[in-house]
């Protein structure tokens, strides 16, 4: 598979995902400012893809922000800490901002992240997951309402952000609530194919604005060191 290659007319700043084998297939990277949904059902990867991108930020020194809406902080550390991730110290050296926000204690998670964000010039943000808005907002408007409000603020600010969305399996749609593919730049599906003992996986780039990104779907597989996007052997 060749590398993709750049419009000459690129001159947008690429973020490096931290995932091998997945800037190759985006001209290099995500668009510095731009949120990227990724969505796929349970133990697709999706909270590892969020901790690998944000340990690539924190190793080139990057501020960091995980926003966690499902597990707890110590939870995630512990999850990574097998990829040789080390969040616990990134944390303590006031790196890596990694919040629990609990769903019921909280009446508007947007003002108070987008100011953080600010304050603490963070470069990086992960949310995971969006799922919960949906225990937090009885109404179904009232959840796409809120997540407008996130999404657009967190491209207002311009922070490179991931957002997560779990689907169920089998589902046609590309997100849950059928507002964030709308307002994100870019949306990437994970996908479980469960072959044989390895954790086999698939990843496919649905949408990236302003990118001639691949189609295809890639094999991808989660190993010791985290997520790796392989190439489709023909
Ligand atoms: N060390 C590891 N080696 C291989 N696969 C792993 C490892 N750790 C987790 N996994 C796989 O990753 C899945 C969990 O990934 P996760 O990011 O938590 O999924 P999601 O957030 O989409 O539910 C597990 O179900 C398992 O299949
Ligand atoms: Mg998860």
């Amino acid at each position: 598979m060749p590398k993709k290659s750049k419009s000459k007319f690129d001159d947008f700043e690429r973020i490096p995902s931290g995932i091998p084998g997945l800037d190759r297939l985006i001209e290099g990277g995500l668009i510095k400012g731009s949120t990227t949904l990724v969505s796929g059902a349970a133990g697709t990867g999706k909270t590892i893809f969020c901790a690998q991108f944000l340990m690539e930020g924190l190793k080139k020194g990057e501020i960091c922000m995980f926003i966690t809406l499902e597990e707890k902080p110590e939870d995630i550390i512990g999850d990574v800490k097998r990829f040789g991730w080390n969040l616990e110290k990134y944390v303590e050296d006031r790196k890596l901002f990694l919040d629990f926000q609990d769903p019921f204690q909280i009446t508007d998670i947007t003002s108070p992240l987008l100011d953080k964000i600010q304050q603490n010039k963070i470069e990086r943000v992960a949310i995971d997951s969006t799922a919960v808005f949906e225990m937090y907002y009885k109404e179904a408007a009232e959840v796409r309402k809120q997540l407008f409000k996130l999404l657009t603020g967190l491209k207002g600010i311009g922070v490179t952000s991931i957002l997560t969305s779990e689907l169920p399996e089998e589902t046609k749609t590309l997100a849950k609530f059928g507002v964030e593919e709308f307002v994100v730049d870019g949306v990437i599906l994970l996908h479980y194919l469960g072959i044989g003992e390895k954790n086999y996986g698939s990843i496919q780039i649905r949408k990236m604005r302003r990118t001639n990104h691949e189609k295809d779907v890639f094999p991808m597989e989660i190993g010791n060191d985290g997520i790796v996007v392989k190439k489709i052997e023909y």
